[in-house]
């Protein structure tokens, strides 16, 4: 007998769209999509557009797991590194994934308060970007951390197909596609087609990784201390500066602790001084991409070949990133539109499925 084979039963061949259904069966349209990044969190819901973008920190009087919340969001933003007493700033992620649950559930609770309103969480449905690798446990803490929040039901979506669908990527297509999502926690590269990834690697480390590197240089070569904030808002600088090209005659000027006398000042540093630790960070992604490529069929190969390579995330900002996947692969790489806001676009239109 001649069997027939249904698209349907292929499951490859299942599109993104019914992904989403058999995502969402059981629980319901979800009222609204949760970006819970390392650094910020945003949340959408289909026809609202963006009802929350803040920075992913609390401040806790105590312990976080005790301790009361007494800010969260935007407003502990200049708090960092300047709290007094019994003060702590907490962060529910690092690289990417959940490292402290209870700053987690409370950090939710706003966040959703913040959008819907003080309503009873429990009637809402939410899905939450988690990157592709996030092992069980990882994404069974967020889970947690969800219920705990109040939130009625949850579902997780992989964080790079996400992004590829605000990128407006043709993913339902059979034609692969590539994304580089580069945020400040994780960096992720994802080959997708027919609805799915196809191949997909990851650095658990992304901008913030790139502020470290920053903090630490001027730590070992120039004995000189400087916070969290200083490093992300030198980085930016620096990134801003080697648009077009290093040029050797041009200085930044950081603040913070000289280590030499232990007092408060200012250090002048060469942008040449510090293109190297930048250059060293892009390195590492240009070289997960390569090390990914290596490991695709032949025809996706050829379609990425033809389609290049697109960066998405609020680190695609940095230039160099997209210059240094261009030299070792040769292939074209684009940013995208908003690329900051890909992963948020992308939960918008899913749930508009
Ligand atoms: N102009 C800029 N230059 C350099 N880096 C930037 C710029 N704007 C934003 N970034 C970096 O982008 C990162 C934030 O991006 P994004 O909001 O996508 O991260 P996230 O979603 O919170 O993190 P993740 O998805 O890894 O958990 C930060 O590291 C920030 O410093
Ligand atoms: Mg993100």
């Amino acid at each position: 007998m001649l069997y027939k084979l249904r698209p349907e039963d292929i499951p490859s061949l299942n599109c993104y769209q019914d992904e989403m259904k058999r995502l969402f069966q059981g629980m319901g349209k979800p009222d609204f999509g949760i970006d819970f990044g390392t650094a910020n969190t945003r949340i959408v819901t289909s026809g609202g557009g963006i009802l929350f973008d803040e920075p992913s920190l609390c401040c806790f009087m105590g312990q976080a797991d005790r301790g009361e919340l007494v800010a969260a969001g935007s407003a502990v933003r200049s708090m960092l590194d300047r709290t007094s007493g019994a003060m702590m700033v907490a962060r529910p992620l690092k690289r990417g994934v959940l490292s402290d649950i209870a700053a987690a559930r409370d950090y939710l609770a706003y966040a959703v308060q913040s959008s819907v309103g003080q309503r009873r969480l429990r009637s809402f449905r939410a899905i939450i970007g988690v990157p592709a690798d996030a092992t069980n446990a990882e994404r069974s803490a967020l889970l947690t951390a969800a219920n705990d929040a109040g939130l009625g039901s949850v579902q997780l979506l992989a964080e790079p197909l996400v992004a590829a669908l605000g990128a407006d990527l043709p993913i339902e297509l059979p034609q692969g596609t590539m994304i580089v999502e580069c945020g400040a926690g994780t960096t992720e590269a994802a080959i997708l087609s027919l609805g799915g990834i196809c191949a997909t690697a990851s650095l658990r480390g992304g901008g913030d990784a790139l502020d470290g590197a920053i903090s630490d240089h001027l730590h070992f070569r120039h004995k000189f201390l400087i916070g969290a904030s200083t490093a992300e808002k030198a980085k930016r600088e620096l990134v801003e500066m080697f648009h077009d090209g290093v040029d050797a005659s041009v200085s930044i000027r950081i603040k913070g602790r000289n280590l030499a006398n232990g007092l408060p000042g200012a250090i002048s540093i060469p942008v040449s001084d510090l293109h190297p630790v930048v250059e060293k960070h892009v390195a590492g992604i240009a070289a997960m991409v390569l090390n990914l490529l290596s490991q695709i069929p032949p025809e996706l190969s050829r379609d990425i070949h033809d389609g290049g390579i697109v960066l998405t995330g609020g680190s695609a900002e940095i230039g160099l990133v997209g210059r240094a996947i261009v030299d070792v692969t040769g292939l074209s790489v684009t940013v995208a539109d908003n690329h900051a806001h890909c992963v948020a676009r992308g939960l918008q239109r899913a749930l508009a499925h």
